[in-house]
């Protein structure tokens, strides 16, 4: 493959058409640094400096960072003097460093080869975002060590060539973990000698995509079958990942699963499982001491290939329903005086870390280790939330965040109708801005144990590397500055201008980036005391400006202009539109805005919902805020059973309209109600039906499907019966329940 970093660079080092008899200066804000720099201290005017650089000092003695250097297109022999400053006696972190562009010559000092290696990424950024370079210094370090980038490479099988195209992105926006998930039960990835039928088997299926292979009963192939369909990297391919990475100061932390996870191996190892049948397992047995023997030979292999000291032993999602049946795992219990499965996996775990600390390895494992007692020496990788992380801090162990409300990048970053089908989950890229990995409720002292983040490319709805890239970009880029900056440096208004910027950058470089949103989103606030919405308009494009109109009419660029929030009561049609240089960048959208009558007012459930996702409580469903896109925002109330809740209008009411808004993915076992009855009554004891609304939509539909159930007409009561008939699987969603 082309090296990119070059590719993108040559055709700036012809444009950089640097003048040195401007004086006019630039401001810090305007540069498009991502992640922005800690402090930015802008000199008067420009440089006379301008590509190629050629090297005059050089501090750099990594022999692979050198490489890197002459191949990334912006070093020549005859150019502006560029010094690498390597001072070891600096007060300065390993990865921090100081870039100096002055008139005449630009420096980057640090105390080691990832400190210059950084500034050079800086001063690539500065040379592909900028006309001129700034007379400048720029001293920086990142907030967190641990910056990372998760692929799932067994749903879905990527190349080398893809990975290493990431890895050039991950390194020019200063990530530094590339967390590479390497097994899973939709195919093992990874050749490992003394177990050839991982690769001759469990690396292939006969089915493209996940979906298909799923839906077709999970079934291998030999890689030898007509149209198998897979792969696998060989050590060779791995030991180049880790030296393509190694040179961008990336770190290639495996994943090897157990002890669940693992059909794939159980397929083709059965003995491994505690029935000794293949296609029945996804957990290993533990109770068998051949399982060790497997696992500690796997992680010897794995261990000659990856240097990382962090290595990742997966421990997520175990089922261990076969476990309290299998007369071996029931003695490893009693041997070792285990109380339940969920302690028998934690012996598992801990006995793996204990073999993984032997050979001077650290391991990590998804929350779940924390079941049944934390191991000794175990990093918890945070992903059910919070909370694991939280918890792992507070008992003294080492954490790294990626909660799936915003690192999980295999949500929805737009509006799911407009977007290739994902698992769920609705994550734009300012939701992953806004992220902070430190909760609040820590210590100082906990704090410094959240070693940082990670972004999650979970891969069962993504069948291409194209595809991949997309989801990956631009949240990668928004979690890069979540990662290195700090929280008093993070602004979503001052990040847009410069993803903007990254992203029309991206795209001349050919990655298949995510654009952003051209339509406005717009937010209803109710406001009880007026009875009228407060109307807020916002695009994530930049430059731009909304237009909106109010009375059916379509907007154009002298239409209204949005400069602060609206204030509705009477039903309207607002129509919006942005505008980019004097052009719509989309078509307009009109939202009809009215004052929900049934804010408010009482409700009383003959059902309960759902623990999980409460939504807020008893007022969720009509406190006037509307769910949006993904069910984990926090608006939609979710029922394990039958929904059934009654409103009380206080008084005999005109109503006109009930209407319950409800989704489907499937994916995640989200499913619209098999009806929805409603009835009225005066009273609140005697209800007449005056609607049973019935699902019109196949349970096995895909997408993200919405759909209001309800009643339209003319009627007159006080009690509101709002009754919706679960499938008896799943998960029903509501938000929000409209009287009008
Ligand atoms: C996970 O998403 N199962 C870690």
């Amino acid at each position: 493959m082309k090296n990119l970093v070059q590719t993108s660079l040559l055709t700036l080092v012809v444009s950089l058409g640097l003048n040195s008899c401007i004086t006019e200066t630039k401001s810090a804000d305007d540069l498009k640094l991502i992640p922005y720099p800690n402090e930015v201290t802008i000199g008067r005017g420009f440089s006379k400096c301008k590509t190629p650089f050629s090297i005059v000092t050089n501090g750099v003695t990594d022999s692979l960072f050198n490489d890197y250097l002459q191949s990334s297109g912006l070093i020549g022999t005859q150019g502006s003097p560029l010094a690498f400053v390597k001072d070891t006696t600096l007060q300065m972190g390993a990865e921090q460093y100081e870039l100096n562009i002055g008139k005449d010559k630009v420096t980057i000092t640090a105390t080691g080869d990832a400190g210059l290696f950084y500034g050079f990424q800086t001063l690539l950024q500065l040379v592909q975002t900028e006309d001129k370079l700034p007379v400048l210094t720029i001293s920086d370090s990142p907030r967190f060590d641990y910056r990372g980038m998760h692929l799932d490479v067994s749903r879905h099988f990527y190349s080398t060539d893809f990975i290493k195209k990431q890895l050039d992105l991950m390194a020019f926006y200063k990530m530094n973990y590339f967390h590479w998930h390497l097994t899973d039960g939709a195919g093992w990835r990874l050749e490992i000698k003394k177990y050839p039928l991982l690769t001759d088997v469990a690396a292939w299926r006969p089915y493209a995509t996940w979906k298909d292979w799923w839906k077709g009963g999970n079934k291998y192939c030999s890689k030898d079958t007509p149209g198998a369909q897979g792969g696998y990297y060989t050590q060779e391919e791995a030991k180049e990942i880790v030296a393509y990475a190694a040179q961008r100061h990336i770190i290639v932390v495996p994943e090897i699963e157990l002890p669940a996870h693992s059909e794939e191996v159980l397929a083709v190892y059965p003995e491994l499982s505690c029935t000794g049948e293949p296609y029945k397992h996804a957990d290993f047995c533990v109770g068998n001491e051949k399982t060790f023997e497997f696992l500690q030979d796997v992680f010897d292999e794995v261990i000659s290939i990856f240097p990382s000291e962090l290595v990742h032993l997966g421990g997520d999602e175990a089922g261990k329903g076969a476990w309290k049946k299998c007369p071996k795992c029931q003695k490893r219990m009693k041997d070792n005086n285990l109380k339940d499965v969920d302690e028998l996996q934690s012996y598992m775990i801990g006995r793996m870390g204990q073999y993984l600390m032997s050979k001077g390895k650290t391991f990590i494992g998804w929350d779940e280790i924390l079941e049944g007692g934390l191991a000794e020496g175990a990093v918890v990788m945070s992903w059910r939330g919070e909370e694991g992380g939280i918890k792992s801090v507070k008992m003294g162990h080492r954490a790294i965040m990626t909660p799936g409300g915003y690192c999980y990048f295999d949500a929805y970053q737009k509006e799911p109708s407009t977007q290739p089908e994902a698992i769920g989950g609705y994550l734009p890229v300012e939701k992953v801005y806004s992220y902070n990995p430190v909760p609040d409720s820590l210590t100082t002292e906990e704090a410094k144990l959240i070693m940082g983040v990670q972004g999650n490319v979970w891969t069962e709805y993504i069948p291409t590397a194209e595809h991949a890239e997309y989801m990956i970009h631009p949240r990668m880029e928004a979690l890069a500055e979540v990662a290195w900056n700090k929280v008093e440096k993070k602004s979503w208004e001052n990040f847009k201008p410069r993803i903007n910027k990254h992203i029309q950058l991206l795209q001349e470089r050919g990655v298949n980036v995510c654009t952003l949103s051209p339509d406005v989103v717009v937010t209803q606030i109710p406001d009880t005391l007026k009875q009228c919405m407060r109307v807020e308009m916002k695009t994530d494009l930049y430059p731009a400006e909304i237009r909106y109109t109010l009375d059916g009419s379509t907007p154009d660029k002298n239409s209204l202009l949005y400069t602060e929030p609206l204030e509705i009561s009477e039903r309207t049609n607002l129509t919006t539109v942005v505008y980019q240089a004097d052009a719509p960048a989309a078509t307009p959208q009109t939202k009809e805005i009215f004052w929900n009558k049934a804010i408010g007012k009482k409700l009383t459930y003959n059902t309960n919902y759902s623990g999980q996702y409460p939504a807020g409580g008893d007022k969720a469903l009509n406190n006037g805020l509307y769910g949006g896109f993904g069910y984990g925002d926090g608006r939609w109330q979710g029922f394990l059973k039958d929904m059934d809740v009654i409103v009380d209008m206080g008084e005999p009411t005109e109503i006109h309209r009930v209407k319950g808004r409800f989704m489907q993915i499937i994916g995640p076992w989200v499913w619209l109600p098999m009806f929805v009855e409603i009835q009225i009554s005066d009273d609140g004891e005697n209800f007449t039906t005056i609607q049973k609304d019935m699902n019109p939509v196949s349970e096995d539909e895909d997408g993200v499907i919405f759909r209001d159930f309800g009643f339209e007409g003319d009627v007159n009561a006080r009690y509101v019966r709002y009754f919706a008939k679960y499938n008896g699987k799943g998960f029903l969603f509501i938000d929000e329940l409209v009287i009008d």
